[in-house]
């Protein structure tokens, strides 16, 4: 197959097979990532915007290093310090950046749809870093790079995703994403971070209001962070109420699997929704998905700018 998209804006959107050959080209940009000079030409003369109206440490620099090691030219742009500020729109931002001949803009935005506006709307290539609580593809295409890295097959495959589910971008990309490619989820949350209909976004799909219930059949628990940021309403009694009931700790894992993974897409709190003993142990692979998101985000780019999988990097 080919990947002929102008841009990437959802997992909602992809097929299982689109999905699969982002992986399989992955695999080949973890290779190259690998050697001693860590860099190919593939994207020599194009530019690449990073464009983030909220603050991210891993997702921006991951595309930074990956355009980078694609030979890209990368210009950061943050919302605070842009003519936004002054009153400028996003789209007029959009077509200005576009005017100085951007090929990709990664942006990150807090309204639901925003990188689908912006991609309607400019011929450049756009990536969505995130817009508020819908999608993040890149961090679940990561994810689930890490999880068939350490599983193999995802067919019957039992993964597990626990907290905050309302506000979670996260959330969404891998359950569209997993349940494509055949996972089963199990979602795990206080009832108050349960949007609607969440179980409707693929097959497979179960609740759960405690882990106690589900953790011996779990392959992979995927932790959500609680996202002190977004809680406009009275969602949970207090911090410390839900860091006892869902936080995971070394007690509640007492019966999982031996070869259980976890993951969470970061930043982490400690102590709230994960232990330091549990971040830190050899079951997680927290840094393991920072680290393969360069790939991923490689590969991604390297599609958009009209790259196929049979491509030869040497
Ligand atoms: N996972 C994630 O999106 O992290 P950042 O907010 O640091 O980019």
């Amino acid at each position: 197959m080919s990947f002929k998209r102008k841009d990437l804006l959802s997992l909602e959107e992809l097929s299982g097979e689109e999905i699969n050959y982002i992986l399989t080209l992955s695999e080949s940009f973890k290779e190259v990532l690998s050697r001693p000079i860590k860099k190919v030409p593939t994207l020599r003369g194009k530019t690449l915007v990073n464009l983030f109206f909220e603050p991210s440490t891993r997702t921006r620099t991951s595309f930074e290093i990956a355009g980078k090691r694609l030979s890209a030219d990368i210009i950061n742009i943050s919302g605070s310090t842009s003519s936004i500020v002054k009153g400028e729109s996003l789209i007029d931002t959009g077509k200005t950046i576009e005017a100085l001949n951007a090929d990709i803009i990664v942006i990150r935005h807090s309204l639901p749809g925003a990188a689908h506006r912006l991609a309607h709307t400019i011929n450049a290539s756009v990536i969505n870093a995130g817009d508020g609580s819908h999608e993040h593809p890149t961090q679940g295409l990561l994810d689930i790079f890490t999880i068939k890295e350490n599983k193999k097959n995802f067919e019957g495959l039992n993964v597990c995703i626990v907290g905050d589910i309302r506000h979670s971008r996260v959330a969404r990309s891998n359950i569209w994403g997993l349940t494509k490619l055949g996972a089963n989820i199990t979602i795990v949350a206080p009832p108050t971070l349960l949007p609607p209909g969440i179980e409707y976004l693929g097959k497979g799909i179960k609740i759960a209001y405690k882990l106690e219930d589900c953790i011996e059949d779990i392959d992979v628990l995927y932790i959500l962070r609680i996202q002190l940021e977004r809680q406009k309403g009275f969602f949970i009694p207090s911090i410390r109420e839900y860091s006892r009931l869902f936080g995971i700790n070394k007690n509640k894992l007492k019966r999982a699997k031996k070869d259980l993974i976890i993951m969470h897409p970061g930043p982490i709190n400690r102590e709230i929704e994960i232990s330091s003993e549990i971040a830190d142990s050899k079951h997680s692979l927290i840094l393991d998905q920072v680290s393969n998101g360069i790939a991923v985000r490689m590969a991604i780019l390297y599609l958009l700018a009209g790259g196929t999988a049979d491509a030869d990097f040497n």
